[in-house]
């Protein structure tokens, strides 16, 4: 886990970190009134590190996945944790890293809207208690032709749409992250239209394989991984996992999504890993393995990152170069 302690961080970022608690702290202070005598308020201490309160990691009970991808070594925890997309939090693989503490996670509440019986709102912690946690490890594909093996926590997003009893009008699914500016400054630098939207055509969202995911390695998420919720599609590109997930849209068009949207012709609404299908600014044949030592650091990349069986009968009929 990590925990970044005082002597890490730059002095120029102590100043605003302290402000920032001390705001936190008020609030928090506010939302005590009234709060039980268990202190269900979490009021931080001044001298309490900053990741206790906004990302402290749980241990999660988890039962084995018959879904699991078996005879892969998973990624270490501090590659998995330190190499990470999260743009809210700055635009290098190191910045989630080191600034993703400024996220709450609790409390945290996604809104289920559009073509539902009803619309509601799931509190973050009956969430995780809607079905039984399971630990899946998948091959982690980037766009950028980098890979990881990661062990997930989480059940089938499928478990939750049925929760949600959406419309016969439902055709596709829209993720929306968190937009706080308060906690995610960094959006500001960002020429990326916010909040981080992406998408599922319905049979997408409904597969087995794609997975609501609270943790990794047993652990719920750190925030760079994108804290308390967020989806995981192993078959496709990162892009489509959206991270901190505060709202789920089921709609009947093809929803807007960030990286389609900033540019198009690089990245399309199914991103399905596709070693012949090359980016336009480079080839996706091979795919840089992180943290692997130098002899195995390069792979050829696998047709639907290898869970072809599972889910090239969706695409039946479909040209994947048009639709990439
Ligand atoms: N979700 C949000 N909200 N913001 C982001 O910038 N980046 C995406 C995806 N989900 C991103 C996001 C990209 S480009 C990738 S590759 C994966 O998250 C990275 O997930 P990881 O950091 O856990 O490896």
């Amino acid at each position: 886990m990590l925990i970044r302690k005082p002597s890490d961080i730059p002095s120029s970022e102590i100043t605003s970190k302290s402000d920032y608690m001390n705001r936190r702290q008020f609030m928090a202070g506010a939302a005590a009134v009234g709060a039980s005598a268990l202190g269900a308020a979490r009021l931080v201490s001044p001298h309490q590190s900053v990741n206790a309160d906004t990302s402290a990691s749980a241990k999660l009970t988890t039962v084995p996945s018959p879904l699991s991808t078996a005879g892969i070594t998973p990624t270490s925890f501090k590659d998995i944790t330190t190499y990470n997309n999260f743009y809210e939090f700055g635009t290098d693989k190191s910045d989630p890293a080191k600034n993703a503490w400024r996220l709450k996670t609790r409390p945290w509440t996604i809104a289920i809207e559009g073509n539902v019986k009803e619309e509601k709102t799931f509190d973050i912690d009956a969430l995780m208690k809607l079905h039984p946690i399971e630990e899946r490890i998948y091959r982690h594909r980037c766009v950028e032709a980098w890979s990881m093996v990661i062990p997930w926590d989480g059940y089938s997003l499928s478990e939750f749409i049925k929760a949600c009893k959406p419309l016969s009008t439902a055709k596709y699914v829209q993720f929306l992250s968190l937009e706080d500016i308060g906690e995610e400054p960094w959006i500001r630098e960002s020429s990326l239209h916010w909040p981080y939207s992406e998408g599922l055509r319905m049979d997408e969202a409904m597969h087995p394989l794609t997975l609501l995911t609270f943790g990794l390695y047993g652990q719920t998420l750190p925030n760079q991984d994108g804290a308390p919720v967020r989806v995981v599609l192993p078959w496709k590109y990162g892009f489509k996992s959206a991270k901190s997930i505060v709202k789920i849209r089921f709609v009947e068009n093809q929803p807007r999504t960030t990286w389609n949207e900033s540019a198009p012709k690089e990245y399309g609404f199914y991103s399905n890993v596709n070693p012949n299908v090359d980016h336009p600014r480079w080839s996706q044949k091979t795919e840089r393995v992180i943290g692997a030592p130098f002899w195995k650091a390069s792979q050829p990349t696998l047709m639907f990152n290898g869970y072809g069986d599972q889910v090239a009968s969706l695409y039946k009929g479909m040209d994947l170069r048009t639709n990439f």
